[in-house]
C-alpha cells in the first residue's frame, strides 16, 4: 500500500493524484493506429456504422456466454445478439456452440486475462468471412493483444488503469475505424472529481465518502450516454504518462502471492478460478469460485465489512439479460473477484489472504 495513504480500504474505483505520473512520456506498447472512446462499450457501438450491413438481413453479432451483460445490453441496441458458450475456466471456446453467418461479428474475450490465443487463431483461419473482434480489456497489454491478427480489437483502459474514462478500438487488419460520437463525455470530469475525493478520503482527509461515490455513480450514468463518446482531454494527455510496465509487474506479482497463498488451503467454500495463465499475460485479478451463491453472498458481506470491496464478474440475469448457457448461470452465482491490483502490495494481499480465512474460521464454528 502507498505510505501516504492512511486508510486501508481494497478495491472498487481507483483514486486519482498526479503523484502516479511519471516525468517523461513513456514508449510501452500502442497499436500503430487506433482511436480513443470515452468507453469500450462505445467503441463497439461505434463499429456498426463502419460494417457493411447485407441488405434485408440485421447486424449480429455472437457474444461468449460468460460476459459483462451491461454491455451486452447496450450492443442489443444496434445489434441482434446471439450468444455462444465461453467459460473462463475452459481451455477453450466450445466453438459448436458458435455459428455465425458470413457477415456476421463474433467478440472473442480474453476472460480474466488468462486465455489464449491460439484457439480463435484457428478457428479464424476458417472463418475468414466472419468479423472477428477481440475484448483485452481484462489485459490490454498482452502478448495476444500485441500480436492480434482479428479484424478489430477493443480494451476498455479504465478498468486497469487510473482514468476517469477510456476505451481503445484498433484494427490489426488495418481496417477503417469508426470515429467517437459527438464530444468528451461530462461524466470523464466527474468521474475525475470522484477520483480525487477519494484518494484525499484515503489519505485520512476528513472527506464525506458518499459524496464521491455520488459523484462516481453519476459520472457512470453519463458515460453510459454513448452519444457523447469522444475520449477526455485530460485522459488523452495523460495516458502516456502512466507506467503501464510496473502496473502489470505489480499487477502479476499480486496474483502470484494471491495464488500462492490460497493454493495449498485447505477450505472447502472457496477456491482460486484459475492457478496458472498463458506466459507473459498478467490476470485481471484473483478469482475466486464459492462453494454455494450463499457462501459467496456472506463471503461478499464480511470482505465489505472489512473494507474490501470484491465485485461480481459477472451477475446473469442482469437488466433483465441472461446467458442460453446454464453453465455460465450457475458459474456467476458463486463467483467474486477479490481486487489485487497495481494499488496494492504484499503486505496488502497477505491481509487480504488472512481476511478471508477469517471468514472461514468465523464460520466453520
Ligand atoms: C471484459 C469487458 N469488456 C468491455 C467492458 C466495457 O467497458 P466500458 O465500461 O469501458 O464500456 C467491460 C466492462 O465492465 C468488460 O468487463
Amino acid at each position: 500500500m502507498l505510505a501516504n495513504k492512511k486508510r486501508w480500504e481494497i478495491g472498487s474505483d481507483f483514486d486519482w493524484s498526479e503523484e502516479i505520473l511519471i516525468s517523461s512520456p513513456v514508449s510501452f506498447w500502442f497499436p500503430d493506429k487506433y482511436q480513443l472512446f470515452s468507453t469500450a462499450t462505445a467503441s463497439l457501438l461505434a463499429l456498426s456504422t463502419v460494417i457493411s450491413k447485407l441488405p434485408g438481413k440485421p447486424l449480429r453479432i455472437h457474444v461468449p456466454s460468460f460476459y459483462c451483460l451491461s454491455v451486452v445490453s447496450k450492443l442489443q441496441t444496434v445489434f441482434e445478439v446471439c450468444w455462444y458458450r465461453d467459460l473462463p475456466g475452459e481451455s477453450s471456446p466450445d466453438f459448436d456452440t458458435l455459428k455465425p453467418s458470413p457477415g456476421d461479428l463474433v467478440i472473442a474475450v480474453n476472460l480474466f486475462g488468462i486465455k489464449s490465443q491460439q484457439p480463435w487463431q484457428n478457428w479464424q483461419q476458417e472463418h475468414q468471412n466472419i468479423i472477428l473482434v477481440e475484448d483485452h480489456t481484462h489485459d490490454p497489454f498482452s502478448l495476444w493483444a500485441k500480436n492480434s491478427k482479428a479484424d478489430y480489437a477493443t480494451s476498455s483502459l479504465r478498468k486497469t488503469l487510473p482514468i476517469p474514462d477510456g476505451g481503445i478500438l484498433w484494427s490489426p487488419k488495418n481496417l477503417p475505424l469508426p470515429q467517437p460520437f459527438g464530444k468528451e463525455s461530462p461524466g470523464a470530469y466527474k468521474k475525475l472529481m470522484g477520483m480525487v475525493l477519494k484518494r484525499s478520503y484515503l489519505k485520512g482527509l476528513p472527506i464525506n465518502k458518499d459524496d464521491y461515490l455520488r459523484l462516481i455513480r453519476d459520472a457512470q450514468d453519463e458515460l453510459d450516454d454513448e452519444t457523447n463518446s469522444a475520449i477526455s482531454v485530460f485522459t488523452n494527455n495523460f495516458l502516456r504518462f502512466l507506467d503501464v510496465e510496473s502496473f502489470r509487474q505489480q499487477r502479476a506479482a499480486n496474483i502470484s502471492k494471491f495464488i500462492n497463498l490460497t493454493l495449498n488451503q485447505n477450505n472447502s467454500y472457496w477456491k482460486p478460478l484459475f492457478v496458472n495463465w498463458e506466459q507473459d499475460s498478467v490476470p485481471f485479478n484473483g478469482i475466486i469460485v464459492c462453494q454455494s451463491k450463499t457462501i459467496r453472498d456472506a463471503l461478499r458481506k464480511y470482505l465489505i465489512s472489512n473494507d474490501i470491496f470484491a465485485p461480481i464478474h459477472w451477475q446473469q440475469p442482469e437488466q433483465g439479460i441472461v446467458s442460453n448457457d446454464s453453465k455460465a448461470i450457475a458459474l456467476s452465482s458463486t463467483i467474486l473477484t477479490i481486487p489485487t491490483d497495481q494499488r496494492y502490495g504484499e503486505e496488502d494481499i497477505i491481509r487480504i489472504v488472512e481476511i478471508l480465512n477469517d471468514f472461514v474460521n468465523l464460520t466453520n464454528h
